[in-house]
């Protein structure tokens, strides 16, 4: 049995003092909202207990479906490299980048320079920079790295994946399904959204979710929303579920999920495959790490 852990949106406290020239343009608003509201929210003594917990379980892989920083400050990338450093090594920990990772133009393609080792498909390509998709095989399961993450304006938070991607995605699928490996694919933005007045959908949602329903997959991870999600997929063999898990450094409040992560056991080969899912995360109290539900995505 092969077990995936499954984290995200750290929101990684605290915010290093940013320059006075940091703060020109969308980030200004980002860091009132930070200092007014997500900062009461976002704890790292919530995100330390998470990891010990995860730890515990001793997983063979970690995912983490980005949001790892918050305003794409240029002090923000180094402690999150450590903090990646202390959650495992580059093979045992796969990141996929989120919309706070390349908060402005002028970060975009800092998540792949800094933690690039994370990011890297296997065998690595030689290039660079990370490309996406990437692919990276681990025991039964195939990863199959993806990036929403582009900056957006002032009060969007949306995600695009592009044409290019998309293609390479389903060629992908097919190629893994084909060699029989429990494809997952790790994905920042949920594939559907509803709508809001604070725009945070995956633009391109539509024509992921038709590539996922005419390709297949077994499994997609995202984060984006901070709430503890699924929603299925009809896949040409099996329904497929996305699974969002809640802000890993999230504590009680009211308007997301408290701080969670998911346990994914893995067993079986192509058409018979079972998956169980345990998410364990903080009790209602906040008092511990508990195991909150239990279920079967896959197979019976
Ligand atoms: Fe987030
Ligand atoms: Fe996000």
């Amino acid at each position: 049995m092969f077990v995936l852990a499954h984290l995200s949106d750290p929101h990684l406290a605290p915010l290093p003092t940013p320059h006075p020239l940091e703060l020109a343009g969308k980030r200004l608003g980002g860091f009132i909202n930070w200092q007014c509201n997500r900062r009461h929210f976002h704890l790292a003594s919530v995100l330390d207990r998470i990891v010990a917990d995860l730890k515990a379980q001793a997983p063979d892989h970690i995912a983490v479906t980005g949001d790892l920083i918050n305003l794409s400050l240029a002090g923000e990338y180094a402690p999150a490299r450590a903090w990646l450093e202390r959650l495992g090594q580059p093979q045992q920990v796969t990141v996929v980048p989120g919309n706070h990772d390349t908060y402005v133009g002028s970060k975009a393609q800092r998540p792949q320079l800094e933690w690039a080792d994370y990011m890297r498909g296997d065998p690595p390509t030689g290039a660079a920079r990370p490309e996406f998709p990437f692919v990276r095989r681990r025991g039964p399961a195939a990863l199959i790295g993806l990036s929403t993450a582009v900056p957006t304006p002032p009060f969007r938070a949306t995600g695009w994946l592009g044409d290019a991607q998309l293609t390479q995605l389903v060629n992908l699928l097919d190629e893994l399904g084909r060699a029989g490996l429990f494809r997952v694919v790790l994905i920042h933005h949920p594939p559907v959204t509803r709508p809001q007045w604070h725009d945070r959908r995956l633009i391109d949602g539509e024509a992921f979710v038709a590539a996922l329903k005419r390709h297949g997959a077994e499994l997609v991870l995202h984060g984006h929303e901070h709430l503890d999600l699924v929603r299925w997929f009809e896949t040409p063999h099996h329904q497929v579920a996305a699974v969002g898990v809640p802000s890993a450094s999230g504590t009680i409040g009211e308007k997301y999920d408290a701080a969670a992560y998911n346990l994914y056991s893995i067993e079986g080969s192509r058409g018979a495959w079972r998956c169980e899912m345990v998410a364990r995360g903080l009790s209602a109290d906040g008092d511990c790490i508990i195991e909150r539900k239990r279920s079967v995505l896959l197979g019976g």
